[in-house]
């Protein structure tokens, strides 16, 4: 008897998502990918968390309504106020979206870790900093709140001339981590900003759900034969009020490194 495939959710406030659902989509070929990204609410960073988790907890009823194997937070703010709750209440596998401090740390020297004002001041992110320094006693993280970047990133994403040099903390660190998935659309220009190496989780992300799929597909195998897809290109469907905008970026900024999109929920 064949199993329904029941495809992989990805939620974001807003755009920032669609980075990881983009390096997602170039791992993974065989699997219907959701997008869920809360324009209409984002940006998260200056929200109290009560009504974020609000938020993430309606999209992720949309997800469970779908019977999704799997889902990714891919936003580092729902995740650090959200993600161990989620985990609680659904019963999917969830891969959640951390700062890559650890391996710009292993580097060595100054690292910034931006992040979303939520983020910074999360337990969550706290914890993972003091791990990191008990680990690495001579590492220098400095997190730093960037208010409104997001926010203006979500607006200003196509005026390629814009400067958001007033919205960056300065600085000469050795390495920076982007600790917000909105920044990744930045990540060339901080690189050229900065001068050094600018890391950020979504390969990270990408390897965390291919090794849940993995198991996740060995299981059903063994239950009974998969439904397969048939797509040699995972098909996206875009959910919530905004999802023509989500559809219309990902076209944009995505198609030519992860195949063209063509579908909408
Ligand atoms: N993209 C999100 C993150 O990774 C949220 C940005 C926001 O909505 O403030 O943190």
């Amino acid at each position: 008897m064949e199993k329904i495939n029941g495809g992989v959710g990805f939620f974001d406030s807003g755009i920032g998502g669609l980075t990881v659902l983009a390096e997602c989509r170039k791992r993974i070929n065989d699997e219907i990918f959701y997008y869920y990204g809360d324009n209409e609410h984002a940006p998260y960073g200056n929200l109290p968390a009560e009504a974020i988790k609000k938020f993430v907890f309606s999209a992720f009823d949309t997800f469970a309504a779908l019977k999704v194997k799997a889902a990714v937070v891919a936003c580092n703010t729902a995740t650090a106020v959200c993600v161990e709750a989620l985990r609680k209440k659904y019963p999917f596998p969830i891969v959640g979206a951390e700062p890559a401090v650890l391996p710009a740390v292993k580097r060595g020297g100054k690292v910034f870790v931006l992040t979303t004002r939520a983020t910074y001041e999360s337990n969550r992110f706290r914890a993972l900093c003091s791990r990191i320094r008990q680990k690495y006693p001579n590492a220098d993280i400095q997190p730093h709140a960037c208010d409104l970047l997001a926010g203006t990133i979500e607006e200003r994403l196509f005026d390629a001339s814009f400067d958001y040099t007033p919205f960056l903390p300065q600085g000469s660190p050795d390495a920076v981590v982007l600790g917000c998935t909105h920044y990744i659309y930045l990540k060339d220009r901080l690189r050229a900003f900065y001068g050094c190496e600018i890391f950020d989780g979504n390969e990270g992300m990408a390897n965390r759900l291919v090794a849940f799929l993995d198991q996740i597909n060995v299981k059903a195998r063994e239950d009974g034969p998969l439904l397969s897809t048939a797509a040699k290109i995972s098909p996206i469907f875009f959910l919530g009020s905004q999802k023509n905008t989500n559809e219309r970026v990902f076209e944009h900024m995505f198609a030519k490194t992860s195949g063209f999109c063509n579908k909408s929920g």
